[in-house]
This record gives C-alpha cells, sequence and structure tokens, in this order.
C-alpha cells in the first residue's frame, strides 16, 4: 500500500480479564480517511487511544511514518467522543491548549485558536465556556482544538455523535473537504453506516468480542459533487452490502 502513513501491528488489548482487541493489524494511508466501523463495545475508542500513545497494548506495535510510538505527540492530535474539554477555560483557551502544550506564544496560539473557531462556525463564542455551549458546539470546540494543532494524524472519536441530521450532514461535508484539501491521515470512528460510507477512503469493519477486522472496503464514489454521494448508486450497494454482512453479528 502506499505511503501509509500509520501502522497497526498485531495489536492484542487486555483490560484486565477482558480481551478488547486481538491480533489487530491495520495501515491507514496518508491524504485518505479510514473509519473504524463496529457495534459498541468493540474496541474502537481503545484503538484509538493505542494510536494516540494514551494507552500502551498489551502486545504489537503502531508505528507512524516508519516510527514506533512509545508516547502521545505533537504528530497525533486526538478528537474525544467525550469531548474533553477544561471545564474552567473560554472557548479560545480550549482550543489554543494544544498549541500551549506545544510551546507556542499566547499571541500566536490565540490568532490561529480564533481563526479554526471560525472556521468550525463558531465565531463569537471565543469567551464561552464548556458548560454555556450545546453538545454540537462543544464537539466543535474539540474539532477546532485537534484542527488547530496542525498535526500529521487526526484521531477523531464518533466526532459528530451529538449534533443533529442536519448539523451532522454539513459536518460531514466540511469533512470531506478538510480530507481533500489537507494531506494528512484521518483516522475516524463511527457506528453509523451510511456516515462511514459516506465519508471514507476506506472502512475497516470491525467485530466485538475480541474486536478484530472483518473486512476492509473501499468505496469508490465519486466525490466531486458532495451533495450527490448519497445517490451514488456505489453508494446505496455499500451501504446495504455493509449490512448485509454485519446483520449476523447483531444479537
Ligand atoms: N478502562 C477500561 N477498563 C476495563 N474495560 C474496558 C476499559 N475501557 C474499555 N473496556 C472494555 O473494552 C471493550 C472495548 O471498549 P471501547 O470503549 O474501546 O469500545 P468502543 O468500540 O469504543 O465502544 P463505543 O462504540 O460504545 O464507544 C469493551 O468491552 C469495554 O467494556
Ligand atoms: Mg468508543
Amino acid at each position: 500500500m502506499p505511503d501509509s502513513a500509520v501502522s497497526t501491528r498485531n495489536i492484542t488489548k487486555f483490560y484486565g480479564e477482558v480481551e478488547a482487541l486481538r491480533d489487530l493489524s491495520l495501515e491507514f494511508p496518508r491524504g485518505q480517511l479510514t473509519s473504524l466501523l463496529g457495534p459498541s463495545g468493540c474496541g474502537k475508542t481503545t484503538l484509538l487511544k493505542i494510536i494516540a500513545g494514551l494507552l500502551e497494548p498489551t502486545s504489537g506495535e503502531v508505528e507512524v511514518d516508519g516510527k514506533t510510538v512509545t508516547g502521545p505527540g505533537p504528530d497525533r492530535a486526538f478528537v474525544f467522543q467525550d469531548f474533553a474539554l477544561l471545564p474552567w477555560a473560554t472557548v479560545l483557551r480550549n482550543v489554543a491548549f494544544g498549541l500551549e502544550m506545544r510551546g507556542v506564544g499566547k499571541t500566536e496560539r490565540e490568532d490561529r485558536a480564533a481563526a479554526y473557531i471560525k472556521q468550525v462556525g463558531l465565531g463569537g463564542f471565543e469567551n464561552a465556556y464548556p458548560h454555556e455551549l450545546s453538545g454540537g458546539m462543544r464537539q466543535r470546540v474539540g474539532l477546532a482544538r485537534a484542527l488547530a494543532v496542525d498535526s500529521d494524524v487526526l484521531l477523531m472519536d464518533e466526532p459528530f455523535s451529538a449534533v443533529d441530521e442536519q448539523t451532522r450532514r454539513k459536518f460531514q461535508e466540511d469533512l470531506l473537504a478538510l480530507v481533500q484539501n489537507e494531506n494528512k491521515t484521518f483516522i475516524f470512528v463511527t457506528h453509523s453506516i451510511e456516515e462511514a460510507v459516506y465519508v471514507s477512503d476506506q472502512i475497516a469493519i470491525l467485530l466485538p468480542r475480541p474486536s478484530r477486522v472483518h473486512e476492509i472496503i473501499r468505496p469508490s464514489i465519486n466525490r466531486d459533487s458532495a451533495t450527490n454521494i448519497r445517490r451514488d448508486p456505489e453508494y446505496l450497494d455499500i451501504v446495504d452490502e455493509i449490512w448485509d454482512s454485519l446483520r449476523t453479528y447483531v444479537e
């Protein structure tokens, strides 16, 4: 596979007696979006945290650009499923936080943060606190924070789960534009089949207990016009195909 930015090699993870991941090997190419799709509890967040270096695998390893991951690093940014915002800090400070950690000076980091706050549609909320925002707005803050650090690898854990359907569709379109315009490696967790097919170059379907790769699908959808993707016969076929392949595993 060409230019794989991130590889996981034979990752196994136990939490005590619970085997969350078994012998999981995947390649994540640069400039593309790979989705991890699977039912709740199948280890998606666990795998993202291992790639982020926030959690150690029991065995196996992660490589980023050929180097083994030993902990978190500025090359990888994480958008958390549960926001993980600092409740005592304003939107501006939260978005600038990753840059603060990297030692970027106050003026520069606040300028960059302000630009990304506008990009995710939160202009005017720079001085608001997380508790003053809706769930969807908090997710946008998390997204802006991950974008602001300009990492090569973006790890996104169900970043659109807390927003209404219209906003979600807008976010999906924005994400497609981002993948096209930035040569980053996007690793995106979702349990929506439609969302995975809409946004992904590659979909790794995971089965639970313990999690393992069931199938890898590469939709070849014409994405020239984001509005027509959902009517593309290829889109509809792949959604059906994935559902057929998963339905026997849904209890
Ligand atoms: N800190 C932990 N301690 C013990 N078990 C854990 C821990 N974190 C996760 N697990 C277990 O590992 C398995 C995988 O969990 P994980 O959170 O990675 O799944 P997920 O695919 O992200 O689920 P969801 O779609 O609900 O977010 C589950 O069985 C879960 O109960
Ligand atoms: Mg999860």
